[in-house]
């Protein structure tokens, strides 16, 4: 009827908190924060040092807790590896045996993501033990009672679109990863993450400009693109606009090919029909247009800046 809840994202570039409360079945979010990511303490989904993490994000964590004591998190990482089966009843507890029993540095989990007769549809993650462990460890300093550790790709298939319709993808991307969803009316289909976001676009605009980071990221953000793929701008601008694009054209090269793969690997599959973009590097200005031009795929983004930034923790929120 009631029950508040905590989520935790702890991003290579920002820290997402949201509390937020379930009343009668309906969220509604009542802190948002946005912190930045303390330097060197997140390594690949992986915190380095739980006790000096806590440290650096007591003042928002304590804030928090006395909202709610209980945390959820979302993980993402390159080591973590999932995968989607197709089974059937009787094979389905044959399966589980073996995701169990696989690697005991990894801990196994599974979801049913669709029924139909006989045939399952399921979600198997497995993520590497340590990860679990010091997430666990932070809680514990923190007084904080873990709810729920949701793998990215998962929490990602619960955020809410225009449209379910057909196959999509969400795109999520974030300061040092993308992470990709592929889904067929709704259903989660396939995963994959990219090592390549918004940071590397930044590094790019500094190496071209011959400036530091922290000048890039300013210019970076005030300019954008433009939605043009070919060249359209003069002067510094054109320079900026170049060196945006050569960093966002590997991006999209590596999303046609994991997308053009998907396609081949499977009878029934369809190109994609739509992509819906999240995460910080969401923002930047035109990239809606210049990737739907680039992809020719039509390419939506969240109207509200928040809602693209927090779009995972939103995600972890639902079941
Ligand atoms: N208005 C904007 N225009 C362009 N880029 C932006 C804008 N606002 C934020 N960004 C970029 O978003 C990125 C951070 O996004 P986000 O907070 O989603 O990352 P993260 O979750 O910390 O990282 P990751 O998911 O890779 O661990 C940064 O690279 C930043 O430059
Ligand atoms: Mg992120």
């Amino acid at each position: 009827m009631f029950s508040k809840m905590n989520v935790l994202d702890i991003g290579s570039c920002n820290t997402k908190i949201l509390c937020s409360k379930r009343v009668f079945g309906r969220q509604k979010n009542e802190i948002a924060n946005i912190i930045k990511t303390p330097e060197s303490l997140i390594y690949d989904g992986l915190i380095c040092e739980p006790k000096y993490l806590y440290k650096e994000l007591q003042k928002y964590i304590n804030k928090i807790k006395d909202y709610s004591e209980k945390i959820a998190v979302s993980v993402s990482s390159s080591q973590t590896k999932s995968k989607i089966i197709k089974t059937n009843k009787k094979s389905m507890e044959e399966e589980v045996y073996k995701l169990k029993n696989a690697n005991s540095n990894y801990i196994s989990d599974y979801k049913i993501i669709s029924k139909q007769g006989e045939n399952i549809s399921m979600l198997q993650v497995c993520i590497p033990k340590i990860i679990i462990e010091n997430y666990i460890e932070f809680f514990n300093i923190a007084n904080l009672k873990c709810q729920k550790i949701d793998f990215i790709g998962n929490a990602l298939s619960k955020i809410k679109l225009a449209s379910n319709e057909g196959t999509t993808a969400i795109v999520d991307i974030g300061g040092r990863n993308t992470n990709v969803i592929i889904q067929k009316d709704g259903t989660l289909e396939d995963y994959r993450m990219f090592a390549h976001g918004g940071a590397s676009m930044t590094g790019r605009l500094a190496e071209a400009l011959g400036i530091d980071i922290n000048e890039a990221e300013k210019i970076k953000i005030k300019n954008g693109i433009s939605p043009n793929p070919r060249r359209a701008l003069k002067g510094e601008l054109s320079i900026i606009d170049a060196a945006l694009k050569s960093d966002i054209d590997m991006l999209l090269q590596e999303l046609q090919s994991y997308f053009n793969l998907y396609v081949m690997m499977g009878r029934e599959r369809k190109d994609i029909e739509q992509i819906t973009l999240v995460g910080g590097g969401s923002l930047l200005r035109n990239l809606d247009e210049y990737i739907m031009r680039k992809l020719s795929v039509p390419t939506f983004r969240y109207p509200n800046d928040n809602e693209a930034i927090f779009a995972v923790t939103e995600g972890v929120l639902r079941r």
